[in-house]
């Protein structure tokens, strides 16, 4: 009998132990994102991916371009048990029906690189948040446009800064502002920022609005780009080459440092893209992802806002620079 009884306990903890270990292989979280095929995307879910492996849970992969796909995302994962998911979503005025959904399904959420915001445009500061420093890496582009431009022996009074914008996005008029705030305080005439609004963030939208900039000032002697990422900046640099303006006329300066400022670094000739400050899809994927699962696993939550900073880089250190941050 006792014996028994020791057998039974014996299996009973075996069973416990595997039933431990199931569960724990059996996390899920949620990486939802709103533009799947940009690099910066594709590489956070690498790390997230990464993550998952090296502390044994799934990441399920999922591109939402539009509020009802990032809504039925939510859903999609209830449904196949996901206990937590991270977003960057494709509105951030989606923030009180995203937290809404998530709530609904019992799963939780943290943000990444967009914040949501209420129907106030206050953001959503009860949902953990990992965004760049915004504000701070926008002043890096400003100074680095600014150094160039004297480097070149340039007056910033003949310089025209394209201004690829998109202003509903907090994030992304806080990086613009930021550069401009530098250059204007360097000296670059207020009326020299052209606006250029995107209708979507990607680089086919950015040159678009930016050919419309160069052409209506045609007197412009040297131009600038800025804007939310890389994407944003080479569409700028591909429209002052469809106009024939020369690559050593213009300064654009991005922000990702992922594979399309790579590639364009790679070129055999300098383009008009000379620098970008990357920033660290590491951090914001391998990190975000580990968050989650200490919350789902450990009861600890996320900070409520993690704010990462970004490294300038040219053609000429940008690998060195990533090399750094651990993102080869
Ligand atoms: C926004 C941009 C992305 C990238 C991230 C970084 O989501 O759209 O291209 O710059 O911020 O946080």
């Amino acid at each position: 009998m006792k014996r028994t009884i020791k057998v039974l306990t014996i299996a009973g903890l075996m069973a416990g132990s595997l039933l431990g270990s199931a569960l724990a292989a059996e996390t899920k979280i949620g990486f939802v994102v709103k533009q799947p095929e940009e690099p910066w995307f594709q590489d956070e879910w690498k790390f997230a991916d990464q993550a998952g492996k090296e502390k044994g849970f799934t990441v399920v992969k999922i591109g939402a371009e539009d509020g009802e796909k990032a809504l039925a995302a939510i859903d999609n994962l209830g449904a196949q048990g996901a206990q937590g998911f991270i977003i960057c979503t494709p509105d951030v005025k989606l923030g009180p029906a995203l937290a809404a959904k998530a709530a609904a399904n019992n799963i939780k959420m943290m943000t990444v690189d967009d914040q949501l915001v209420d129907g106030t445009g206050k953001p959503l500061g009860d949902v953990p948040h990992m965004g760049i420093s915004a504000s701070k890496i926008g002043e890096q582009v400003g100074q680095t446009i600014a150094d160039q431009a004297k480097a070149r022996g340039w007056d910033l009074k003949d310089l025209g800064v394209i201004r690829v914008s998109y202003d509903q996005l907090p994030t992304a008029k806080d990086r613009v502002d930021g550069a401009t705030n530098v250059l204007v305080k360097d000296g670059l005439p207020q009326a020299n920022i052209y606006n250029a609004p995107q209708d979507k963030t990607d680089t086919e939208a950015a040159l678009n609005a930016a050919t419309t900039v160069i052409n209506a000032h045609p007197d412009v002697k040297h131009w600038a780009a800025i804007g939310l990422n890389d994407e944003a900046v080479l569409g700028a640099v591909r429209a002052t080459e469809t106009v024939g303006i020369k690559p050593n006329d213009v300064i654009g300066v991005g922000i990702g440092g992922a594979d399309s400022a790579i590639n364009e670094f790679k070129k055999g000739q300098p383009t008009g893209f000379f620098a970008t400050v990357i920033i660290s899809p590491k951090r914001h994927g391998y990190e975000t992802a580990s968050d989650m699962f200490d919350w789902i696993t450990k009861n600890q939550a996320p900070a409520k806002l993690t704010q990462t900073a970004g490294q300038l880089a040219t053609r000429d250190d940008y690998a060195k620079v990533r090399e750094g941050l651990g993102i080869q």
